[in-house]
């Protein structure tokens, strides 16, 4: 078919779809073509997203409402995949958390839980669909992680952990998959406007103060082209990308202090 659109006939499974980056880096594989699987914990906003992207792209597009976090969360997903009868070609690992403040100001279920989600989950869907990608030669895994990556984080330690992890993990893959045809993108937006700093409390810090906050669409958009082009690291933003660059040059001890002043609530 002369017209066909680049994801004509392959499934992009997206995390975190309920809104925010991850439902319009489904809006982006849905213009290109891709069926859509949809998971998060809401199911009306899942249900209705699914709908509007089918109906808008003529795609098909499956809501399947689970918490993620939850221990095995990621194997009960693929196993309801597998139910329908759905082949996942891309998997977009977006659904994560932030939680600012000293490591013990919250409970630890909530340190735990970003683990849980940004990395445990994250890893068990990558294992249970990778075999598969590589198998067909095509597709991928698109992960996003965070400027956060790119530096330790005083005052949002495990959320900045967590997503070092994240790219850590993905760069490892792209490199594992060279030559397979399997695209692997790691996405490290910075401050993007999304329900993350209400749920993280980050609106409070300095930081939220001084960074410029992007469109989720333009991180979205900047994603999915650099997962269409196999590019490793995505960093949304000239300033992201000047930043990210400079982090792991810096002496280490100004670094902190540094990112522990910009985390410190405003006065
Ligand atoms: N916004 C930023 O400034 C920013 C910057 C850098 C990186 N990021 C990263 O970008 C990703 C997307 O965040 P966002 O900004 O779009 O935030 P968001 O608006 O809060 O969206 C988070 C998504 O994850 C889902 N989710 C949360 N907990 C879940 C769970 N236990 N199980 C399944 N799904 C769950 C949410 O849906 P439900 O609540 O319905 O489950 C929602 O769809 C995250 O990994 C975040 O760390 C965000």
């Amino acid at each position: 078919m002369a017209d066909a659109k680049p994801g004509t006939g392959q499934t992009a499974l997206v995390t975190g779809a309920s809104g925010g980056i991850g439902l319009d880096l489904a809006e982006c594989f849905a213009r290109d073509g891709y069926d859509l699987v949809l998971t998060a914990r809401s199911g009306d906003a899942l249900a209705q997203a699914a709908e509007r992207l089918a109906r808008q792209h003529g795609v098909s597009a499956t809501s399947i409402a689970l918490d993620l976090g939850a221990s095995g969360g990621g194997k009960r997903l693929a196993a309801q995949v597998a139910e329908r009868g759905l082949t996942v070609d891309v998997l977009v690992n977006n659904a994560g958390y932030g939680h600012a403040g000293a490591l013990t100001s919250s409970d630890l279920d909530t340190q735990l839980g970003m683990i849980d989600l940004n990395d445990r989950a994250l890893v068990e869907l990558t294992y249970l669909f990778w075999d598969g990608m590589l198998a067909r030669k095509r597709g991928g895994v698109l992960n996003v992680a965070s400027t956060a990556s790119f530096q330790p984080g005083p005052l949002m330690a495990v959320y900045y952990a967590s997503k070092a992890f994240v790219l850590s993990f993905s760069e490892a893959l792209w490199e594992e998959a060279r030559g397979t045809g399997v695209h692997v993108s790691c996405l490290c937006p910075g401050p993007t406007a999304s329900k993350f700093r209400e749920r993280a409390g980050t609106g409070k810090t300095r930081l939220a103060q001084v960074s410029t906050v992007m469109p989720s669409m333009d991180v979205a958009e900047q994603g999915y082209r650099g997962f269409a082009g196999n590019k490793r690291v995505v960093v949304t933003g000239a300033r992201n990308a000047a930043i990210a660059w400079l982090a792991p040059l810096m002496p280490r001890e100004m670094l902190l202090r540094m990112v522990r002043n910009i985390q410190s609530p405003a006065t």
